[in-house]
């Protein structure tokens, strides 16, 4: 067999190369990531883009087709070209920064069933109402025509302009958008679109990469604002689009609970914005409806005299949200407490255990412990240890948090509680919601003395804890 069409096989997750199968990719240490592809015969797998220079991964906005005259100062630069479209969903304008910017190309990642194709056409649809002229290209590998009509119609998007198509050849899809010339394009999903001057099976990292190249390029020659959507599954089985961040203007990921409604629209990139900036949508009959009160909304107060919850206030973006920890604390008579958690590290609530065996004088080996956070929100900093503690005492207790108390602090091995980064973001939010009391770190306490109409709370150690609840 010639060189040229000998089998490779290729790590999905990074790309690394190899002639013979691996079960573990020696460069990022995934397991199970090498698929079979064809060799082009091109030693890098990146070779073809080099090729063809590295246009895709810059963004000149207007000029994208004119030659550079070399370095400029900066004062001299033209930035009209930055003029954002607002689309009118208002959570999806924030997370990119205020508005689309035209011929940016975005990636929108998510689990499959996740409501990245909801999202993508709803925001057709808007795009479609605000601006008549403009042509909506919407290619679908994954669903039929009359598929991804009968969604649209029940979502009430019904635009002339707007123009769907069934197809997964990109050569095909490419023609189509010649013709069309549209201004806004999206490509549902990047993993069912295939080149067919690429012989490697759809899905392989050489696939994705060559058309996110090819959208890249054309986006920016043609001022094509781009959205390609793409799966990430946690098997890794198909390339996922991490990939691809570096190739796109702007990378969304789109989280949510697969139990609950809530779905989390994540910047993790933005070549023209904030990133960790987030957007709170529910799913519903009718697709996604923004959520206008996200400080309240992971909040579900109707179980006010219950045993074993508080209130903590995290921040998520630039949004500070008020949720509930729920623990429940039960005898366990062979001294081997079990650990179970939803929404925290179980590391880190064994630390916390720890702390109150340790401070509290409290042993905790005879009990079992679920700690779950409500809504289906993963807590992912430590200024809500100091609620989880509460929750675990007023469940070990059998006494009551009050439900106008917020808890506030992160608490350290000798048992310290420690102040938390933004905390005038939440005061604000805390005094404006009525809440009459914040429990916290002294640091804190002192930082926003007679500064809010709220009641502060602050202690120097965990354990101060139960002299403050009981
Ligand atoms: P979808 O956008 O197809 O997900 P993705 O493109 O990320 O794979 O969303 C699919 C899920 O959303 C599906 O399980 C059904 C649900 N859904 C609703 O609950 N209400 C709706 O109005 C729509 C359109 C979808
Ligand atoms: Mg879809």
């Amino acid at each position: 067999m010639s060189k040229k069409n000998s089998l490779i096989y290729i790590c999905q997750k990074c790309a690394y190369k190899s002639p013979k199968w691996l079960g573990k990719c020696p460069d990022c240490s995934e397991w199970n990531t090498f698929i079979e592809e064809i060799n082009d015969g091109n030693n890098s797998s990146n070779n073809s883009l080099e090729k063809r220079g590295i246009a895709a991964l810059k963004f000149d906005g207007d000029n994208a087709n004119k030659k550079s005259s070399g370095p400029r100062p900066i004062s001299e630069i033209d930035i009209s070209s930055y003029n954002r479209i607002k689309s009118g969903i208002n959570e999806f304008d924030r997370v990119v920064g205020g508005g689309l910017v035209s011929g940016s190309v975005l990636l929108i990642g998510g689990e499959p069933g996740i409501g990245k194709s909801t999202l993508l056409m709803e925001l057709s649809g808007r795009l479609a109402k605000i601006d008549p002229n403009a042509i909506i290209l919407y290619v679908s590998g994954e669903e039929s025509e009359s598929q991804i009509a009968s969604r649209s119609r029940r979502l009430g998007i019904n635009e002339k302009n707007f123009y769907v198509f069934h197809e997964s050849n990109w050569q095909i899809i490419l023609n189509e958008i010649k013709k069309l010339k549209p201004k806004y394009f999206i490509l549902d999903s990047i993993q069912t679109t295939i080149s067919e001057e690429i012989p490697s099976a759809p899905g392989t990292i050489t696939q994705i990469r060559e058309v996110t190249y090819e959208v890249v390029n054309y986006a920016k020659a043609r001022n094509m604002t781009s959205f390609i959507i793409g799966h990430v599954t946690k098997e890794g089985t198909i390339a996922g689009p991490k990939i691809l961040e570096h190739m796109v203007d702007v990378v969304i990921y789109f989280e949510g609970d697969q139990y609950g409604h809530y779905r989390l629209l994540r910047v993790i990139k933005n070549r023209f914005g904030n990133v960790n900036e987030v957007g709170i949508f529910e799913m519903g009959d009718v697709g996604l409806k923004e959520v206008s009160n996200p400080s309240q909304y992971f909040l579900d107060l109707s179980l006010k005299d219950a045993y074993g919850r508080s209130l903590t206030n995290i921040i998520e973006g630039s949004r500070s949200l008020f949720v509930e920890i729920q623990a429940l604390v039960i005898d366990n008579k062979y001294g081997n407490g079990r650990r179970t958690t939803q929404g925290i590290d179980s590391n880190r609530l064994a630390m916390l255990v720890a702390v109150i065996e340790k401070y509290f004088g409290i042993p905790l080996a005879f009990n079992d412990i679920y700690v779950n956070v409500i809504g289906g929100i993963k807590l992912t900093t430590r200024d809500s240890d100091l609620s989880i503690i509460a929750s675990m005492l007023s469940s070990l207790r059998s006494k009551c948090v009050d439900n106008a108390t917020v808890f506030i602090g992160e608490v350290g091995l000798t048992g310290e509680v420690r102040h938390v980064p933004m905390i005038e973001m939440r005061m604000k939010e805390i005094e404006q919601m009525n809440y009459k009391r914040v429990v916290t770190s002294q640091k804190t306490t002192k930082m926003c003395k007679g500064k809010y109409n709220v009641e502060m709370i602050g202690i120097s150690a965990a354990k101060d804890l139960e002299q403050v609840l009981f």
